[in-house]
């Protein structure tokens, strides 16, 4: 394996009881890129990431992070390896204010100036995560809840964010503010998988894309490529 590759999925297949949702899958993830898993509602985008963070165990195949098996390891494992989810939806927590949500994101740091140090980086990349650092994060609108949700990933220092849908639900405006964000992310030097119903926004944002359909990868390449492919453009990017 080269050492530019973060994340490689083998074969992988997640079952939920009888349901086969992903059946079997190989997906290469290199450093420093964004890579776009697409494809419609129920495809197995979500059970994918699940399984890579293990919150799914995998019924057959291995997922390699930086060369190591990571298959069977426990989720707070995975997290702590670097390897950390953003799931669907923003679960920010209500009752807590915002810099307690951050505080929460780094339970698998266990140096204080660490943690500080990480939410030092995290509201200079959101400032108004740090205007609102007292306020209640439910209170929070759904772009900073978003906002919020990436910044309590970055608080475990990761070396690769799974991000499951982050423009879900938002209105246009927020939409283009939270593809910013990611590419900002990026820049900065993290590595991500990025799942997006957007397909035309993402295929803009990543390098490198994969579409899934009924649990299989149906395509795959360069996100120029895809973007620019025509069976792609009428299935998945609509008019
Ligand atoms: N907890 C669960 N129990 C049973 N079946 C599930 C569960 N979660 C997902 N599934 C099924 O597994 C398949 C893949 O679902 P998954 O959530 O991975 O799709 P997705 O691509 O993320 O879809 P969406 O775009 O709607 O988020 C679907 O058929 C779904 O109904
Ligand atoms: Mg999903």
């Amino acid at each position: 394996m080269t050492s530019d590759l973060i994340l490689k999925l083998e074969g992988i297949a997640s079952a939920y009881g009888k349901i086969d949702a992903v059946k079997g899958i190989d997906l290469e993830v290199k450093r420093g890129q964004i890579v776009t898993l697409l494809g419609a509602n129920g495809a197995g985008k979500t059970t994918t990431l699940k399984t890579i963070s293990g919150l799914v165990r995998a019924k057959a195949g291995r997922v390699l992070f930086e060369g190591q098996d990571i298959t069977a390891m426990a989720a707070h494992e995975i997290a702590r390896a670097g390897v950390v989810h953003v799931p669907e939806g923003r679960h920010v927590l209500r009752g807590l204010s915002v810099r307690e949500n951050l505080e929460l994101g780094a339970f698998t740091v266990k140096d204080a100036a660490l943690r500080k140090e990480r939410l030092d980086q995290v509201f200079a990349q959101f400032p108004i995560l740090k205007t609102r650092a007292n306020s209640d994060g439910s209170l929070l609108s759904g772009g900073e809840q978003q906002m919020l949700a990436i910044g309590r990933a970055l608080m475990h220092g990761p070396k690769i964010v799974l991000l499951d849908e982050p423009s879900m639900g938002l209105a246009p405006k927020l939409v283009l503010e939270t593809m910013r964000i990611v590419k900002r992310l990026n820049e900065a030097g993290t590595t991500i998988l990025l799942v997006e119903q957007n397909a035309r926004l993402a295929l803009r944002l990543a390098h490198y894309g994969y579409v899934l359909e009924s649990g299989v990868i149906r395509l795959e390449g360069e996100a120029s490529q895809l973007s620019a492919d025509p069976s792609i453009v009428q299935a998945y990017l609509g008019s």
